[in-house]
């Protein structure tokens, strides 16, 4: 099978999405996040742009094993210097050199004829393969030229030295039929084309990003220039994951391949997305929270039954850890005895009756019911008894020159427990006094914080993934004061997790 070279430009063109800036230690983060991905190349940034982008670039390259390191420059000899400068010690590296194409570009931003822009390209990479093992070239805005000029520039720049030659559909005007005869005729009319791998890099401004990349792969191009999530400039570009994957999926149709180790593919999509703050949407192919779950009754029976009638891949092969039923109104008794049946609660036939009576009333009035509404359901009585941690005040004490130090009281069974812990900031803190009053042991596997309204005073939704006793609950929170709506997500957890722990030994199989 033939060899798609992933080229993940994360750090470039997705850092340029507005709000995804990141600093170097995250850059670094992600750079090694990527090589453990295993992709064929990292465009690490823009190393003329700002001494920030250069430092990166450099500690990336020297840091990060495995991937060819690539940094941009324009078509002038300083941005080509300052690249070899930031990357020259990496394993493998690459000049990445781009000058724009189409008409408008050439008249509007360059003010040039385009045999100078076809002079100035030429010049460039043949200065670039000069000083560097591998050059690429992009024509800016190529899907918007001529195709005659982009096969004459094409042939020129391969002819000069370029190793890659990248098409941008830069403003996402492209549709695939469209892209695919552009890869048709440059491989047809470009007489030096199997000189240099073609590749193309494709933005999602109609939503067609990964729709063009795959066009274009199908007629030949062997490199795809893609980012995790799909962040980039303006609606971003083609999301590294969905490429990899349909390729993956589809592999017996399109006949390739990709170094990518799928199983780190939902890591890398929640480590962008912590970084940077955007969260990844519940439908999101493949990463998102949905992309594996199944409410409808008629899916539910037939995932539980045979997971391939309703799922093309499975979620361990990107990393995630297993489906999900989701009950809801759509949910038939059948996925909601299964769920029971997970959850480890064994119940006879009336009070199955009665539980999933109440079930419906709940789904009629809730859009999803969660295991910890079944935990509710089924041991409401037990619940009554018992009780649950009330988080009654917190204070924290925090500052730029003193230790983060909180207070908590909680109150359970009437009882009331006092505690104060320091911290590495004021919500650690918290979550240390919070633990000490409890006396439970746990884990923060995941931290997120999410604007839910506009503005300053915006209300702030914090969701919390504790890992207790081997097992994962989740709790949300939210209060326009972002400690309290911490300390809310961290004692809805812990006490999901105390309404499971109750109602399964209530109700565990004899
Ligand atoms: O979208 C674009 O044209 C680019 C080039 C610099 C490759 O990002
Ligand atoms: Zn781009």
């Amino acid at each position: 099978m033939d060899h798609v070279a992933i080229f993940d430009t994360t750090l470039r063109d997705g850092e340029q999405s507005p709000g995804a800036s990141m600093d170097i230690e995250q850059k670094l983060e992600i750079a090694h996040q990527l090589a453990r991905l295993g992709v064929d190349a990292i465009e690490a940034g823009f190393p003329v742009s700002s001494p920030h982008q250069f430092d990166a670039c450099r500690q990336i390259a020297e840091q990060v094993q495995g991937p060819v390191i690539t940094g941009l420059a324009r078509t002038v000899e300083k941005d080509i210097d300052i690249v070899r400068d930031a990357l020259s010690k990496a394993e493998h590296w690459r000049i990445h050199t781009f000058i724009a194409t189409s008409p408008i570009h050439m008249k509007h931003k360059l003010n040039m004829e385009a045999d100078a822009v076809l002079e100035k390209a030429v010049k460039a990479v043949s200065y670039a393969r000069g000083i560097a093992p591998e050059v690429e070239f992009s024509p800016e805005d190529g899907t918007r030229t001529e195709l005659d000029f982009l096969c004459r520039i094409t042939e020129a720049v391969i002819d000069a030295g370029a190793t890659v030659v990248n098409i941008p559909d830069t403003v996402g005007y492209s549709v695939p039929e469209e892209m695919a005869e552009f890869i048709s005729t440059l491989k047809n009319r470009v007489p030096n084309i199997d000189k240099a791998i073609l590749s193309v890099h494709c933005h999602n401004d109609l939503g067609l990003a990964v729709a063009n990349t795959l066009a274009a792969v199908e007629k030949g191009a062997r490199q795809v220039e893609v980012t995790i999530n799909g962040i980039g400039e303006r609606a971003g570009n083609a999301a590294l994951e969905e490429v990899v994957m349909t390729l993956n999926t589809r592999k017996e149709r399109l006949g390739l391949t990709t170094g990518v180790n799928t199983k780190q593919l939902y890591n890398s999509s929640l480590l962008l997305s912590s970084i940077v703050g955007f969260p990844i949407p519940r439908n999101k192919p493949i990463v998102g929270d949905n992309a594996f779950a199944h409410e409808s009754g008629i899916h539910q029976d037939g995932v539980i039954k045979n997971r391939q009638t309703y799922e093309i891949m499975t979620p361990e092969s990107v990393g995630k850890e297993e489906s999900s039923i989701v009950l809801g109104r759509h949910s038939g008794k059948h996925g909601f005895t299964n769920r029971l049946k997970e959850l480890g609660i064994s119940l006879n036939k009336e009070e199955t009756d009665t539980a999933y009576q109440r079930f419906l009333e709940l789904a009629d009035r809730k859009k999803e019911v969660y295991d910890e509404d079944l935990f509710i359901i089924i041991g409401q009585e037990l619940h009554n008894g018992l009780g649950t941690y009330k988080l009654n005040y917190f204070n924290v004490i925090s500052g730029n020159v003193s230790v983060p130090t909180a207070t908590v009281r909680i109150e359970i069974n009437d009882e009331c427990i006092e505690e104060a812990a320091t911290g590495d900031g004021p919500i650690d803190a918290l979550f240390n006094a919070i633990d000490r009053a409890t006396k439970v042991k746990t884990r923060l596997a995941r931290f997120q914080v999410q604007a839910v309204t506009p503005g300053k005073q915006a209300l702030g939704e914090v969701s919390v993934s504790l890992e207790i006793e081997e097992n994962i609950s989740v709790g949300r929170g939210s209060s326009t004061d972002i400690i309290e709506a911490s300390g809310k997500a961290y004692v809805h957890a812990l006490n999901k997790h105390l309404m499971m722990k109750q109602a399964t030994e209530a109700h565990r199989p004899r």
